[in-house]
This record gives structure tokens, C-alpha cells and sequence, in this order.
């Protein structure tokens, strides 16, 4: 096994495109690192200068504190699993997976006891004999992961493996790569731009976009404490509400305010960066806005007032949506609940649990301390 670490790492194509641009991060040994962000922001572009099927324009790669930018793929003992399975359609399951043990020499009887022992782990020893045209989806991708997995690679890279699988199949096979993960416990970089997978997968998240690393952490803390507004809004579904305004400042307490004035909520444990007239956005999470029939008075203190244009029923939960003078939001309620189209409802903002972003910059302005 072994760590990997990314040094300021930067990519320009040969078009001038910058596609990564300062990359800084650390794998830890054994920790399944996961890159998300929108299609084009640079995630598979950082993955294949790590399996160096992509040259570094600027800084440094490591693997296990050997640079590795100057190494060729095979010598790098990386091994990728890709999107489209790329499994050679003549060969069997079997020669499939011992395909890259025979070109490095391995004896007959290591083969053998390698893919069996993938194959085992996998779940696919009743295959071996087939060819990939005789498999479904699910039994393909298995033998994809069952190729890396006999090379006992130090680190084990993923490009949007599951992307091509129908939706039950991926949940499943994310259960089964993050079960891989835990019995090998191996080294693994795993791209996708679906952020439940990320959630659910990751050990630690890299949240890219336009080439730039946003924030590293652990999926809850980039839930909890989004340090911009561009993770606040792609971590999370369904996505958080923005309400754009100002703050005022009175007696100097500070308050947030909606762009048309039809909310004001107080705002405590206001960082320093914060001063009267300044441009904000308040993000909210649907789970922390809560619906209330009847607010008696009339100020818009804390409340805002919105007329419900859908409402979805999944079940356990419902989504709200309402429209404010300002913006429409989406609360998520008790599924039993039933409020009606076209009602004038008050959404209640948690301000404890509540985001402050610079609306220029969108970086985050003050974070409340009771989150976990
Ligand atoms: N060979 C290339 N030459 C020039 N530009 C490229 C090349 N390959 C990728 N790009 C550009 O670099 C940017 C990053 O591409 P990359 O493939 O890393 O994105 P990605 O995050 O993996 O996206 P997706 O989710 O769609 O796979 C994109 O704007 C892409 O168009
Ligand atoms: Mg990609």
C-alpha cells in the first residue's frame, strides 16, 4: 500500500487550456479518496497524471515520497479502473483478468491463485469461462475492479466506474466497492461527479471545480461546514436554499435582510469579516427551514412569507416549494404532512444552522459553532 501526494500540481493541455491548476492534496495510506465536481472541472485530468497517462505542466506527484512525473505507467504499480470496463471482448473472464500477470511473467500456478482469489472476493467465480458479451453491466464492472485487484497495485485508481450502470446496480456496487475498500484496505482515487456516491463512498473528499480544489474533508464536515458557497450548493441533495441580501447593522447587533426586505433574521457569532451594507448570501439547508400555517404579527422577523407553488410527496419525506418576494425555497418536511398548493405559508430559516456567504467572493462569512 501507499500514500500519494499532489504538490501544487498544475495542467495545461496543449491547446492552452488550463484544466488543473494548483493542486495540493494527500492520500493517506489505506484512505479512499474521492474527487468530485461538475463535468470539465479537471477530475480525470488529476487521475491520469497520477497513472501518468497525462504529463505534469507544473509541480509534483508523489508515491510513497518517490516523484513520480517522470516515471511511465506501467513502472508506476497503479492500476485504473475505467468507465467503460475496456475488457478485451475475445477473452475470456478468466484470461481477462490474467491478462496483465502474463505480461509481467507471473508463473501459471500465481495466476491461477490470484484470479481465483479476486474472482472469490468479487463474486464472479462462476463466470470465468464467459466472455464479456455473455455478461450483464454489474458482471462486467466486477471483472474491471477483478483486473486491478489481482495486480495488488499500490494505488488503486477509479474513473466514474459505476457511471454506466443502471440506478439499483450502482447503489449496489457502491456497496460492494466500499466493502473492496475495507477487506483490501487499500490506497484508492475515485472520480465521480455524482456527489451521493462521493458522500457515501469517500473517506475524505476533494471537491474540484473549474481545475480549482474548493475544500478537502470528510463528507460530513463538507456537508456541515461548506467553506464556500459553490461546495454549499454541489454537496447535498436535494441542493441548499440562497437568499441573496445585505447586513444591517443596529446597536451593533447584525441582521441578515432579503433583497425585497420580506426577511430579517438576526445573526449571532458574527465572524469579523462581516460590516453593515455588506453583500451576502444566507444559505439554508431544506431540513432547516421550517414551515409554520399562522405567524401572528407582522414583521418579517425571522420569518418569511412564500406561497406554496409544488409539493412532492416521496414518501418518507415531502419537498415544499415556496415562492417569497425574493426567491423560491424548498423546505423538507414529515411526508405525512399536506399543506396544499397556492397556501401562504411562513418558512422559519434554523439561523443556528445557517450560512453566511460573501456574495462577490462567495466565501464563507461566518459558521455557526453548535454543528457537529
Ligand atoms: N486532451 C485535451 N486537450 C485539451 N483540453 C482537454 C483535454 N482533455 C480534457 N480537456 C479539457 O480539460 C478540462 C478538464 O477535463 P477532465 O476530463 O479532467 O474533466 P472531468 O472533471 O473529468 O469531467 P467529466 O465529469 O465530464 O468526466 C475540460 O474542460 C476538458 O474539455
Ligand atoms: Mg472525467
Amino acid at each position: 500500500m501507499a500514500s500519494v501526494t499532489f504538490d501544487n500540481v498544475k495542467k495545461i493541455y496543449s491547446n492552452g487550456h488550463l484544466a488543473v491548476d494548483q493542486a495540493s492534496f494527500t492520500v493517506a495510506d489505506g484512505e479512499l479518496m474521492v474527487l468530485v465536481g461538475p463535468s470539465g472541472c479537471g477530475k480525470s485530468t488529476t487521475l491520469r497524471m497520477l497513472a501518468g497517462l497525462e504529463s505534469v505542466t507544473h509541480g509534483l506527484i508523489s508515491i510513497d515520497d518517490v516523484v513520480v512525473n517522470e516515471i511511465p505507467p506501467k513502472d508506476r504499480d497503479v492500476a485504473m479502473v475505467f468507465q467503460n470496463y475496456a475488457l478485451y471482448p475475445h477473452m475470456t473472464v478468466f484470461n481477462n483478468m490474467a491478462f496483465g500477470l502474463k505480461l509481467r511473467k507471473y508463473s501459471k500456478a500465481e495466476i491461477k491463485k490470484r484470479v481465483g482469489q479476486a474472482a472469490e472476493i468479487l463474486g464472479i467465480t462462476d463466470i470465468l469461462d464467459r466472455k464479456p458479451k455473455q455478461l450483464s453491466g454489474g458482471q462486467q464492472q466486477r471483472v474491471a475492479v477483478g483486473r486491478a485487484i489481482v495486480r495488488k497495485p499500490k494505488v488503486f485508481l477509479f474513473d466514474e466506474p459505476l457511471s454506466n450502470l443502471d440506478a439499483k446496480l450502482r447503489v449496489q456496487m457502491r456497496t460492494e466497492l466500499a466493502r473492496l475498500h475495507r477487506e483490501l484496505n487499500a490506497t484508492m482515487v475515485y472520480v465521480t461527479h455524482d456527489q451521493t456516491e462521493a458522500m457515501t463512498l469517500g473517506d475524505r473528499i476533494v471537491v474540484m471545480n473549474e481545475g480549482t480544489i474548493q475544500q478537502i474533508d470528510a463528507p460530513v464536515t463538507l456537508y456541515h461546514q461548506p467553506q464556500n458557497r459553490f461546495v454549499a450548493g454541489f454537496i447535498g441533495s436535494p441542493a441548499m436554499n440562497f437568499i441573496d441580501g445585505h447586513m444591517e447593522e443596529r446597536d451593533g447587533d447584525y441582521s441578515f435582510v432579503a433583497e425585497k426586505r420580506d426577511l430579517c433574521i438576526a445573526v449571532p457569532n458574527r465572524s469579523e469579516d462581516i460590516h453593515d451594507g455588506q453583500p451576502v448570501v444566507l444559505g439554508v439547508r431544506p431540513e432547516n427551514l421550517h414551515l409554520i400555517a399562522d405567524v401572528h404579527g407582522t414583521d418579517n422577523n425571522g420569518f418569511v412569507i412564500a406561497e406554496i407553488i409544488l409539493e412532492e410527496h416521496l414518501g418518507a419525506e415531502s419537498h415544499v416549494y415556496g415562492k417569497t418576494a425574493s426567491t423560491t425555497l424548498m423546505a423538507r418536511v414529515n411526508g405525512t404532512s399536506n399543506y396544499g398548493v397556492s397556501r401562504q405559508i411562513w418558512f422559519q430559516p434554523d439561523v443556528d444552522k445557517a450560512h453566511l456567504f460573501d456574495a462577490e467572493t462567495g466565501q464563507l462569512l461566518s459558521r455557526n459553532n453548535n454543528e457537529k
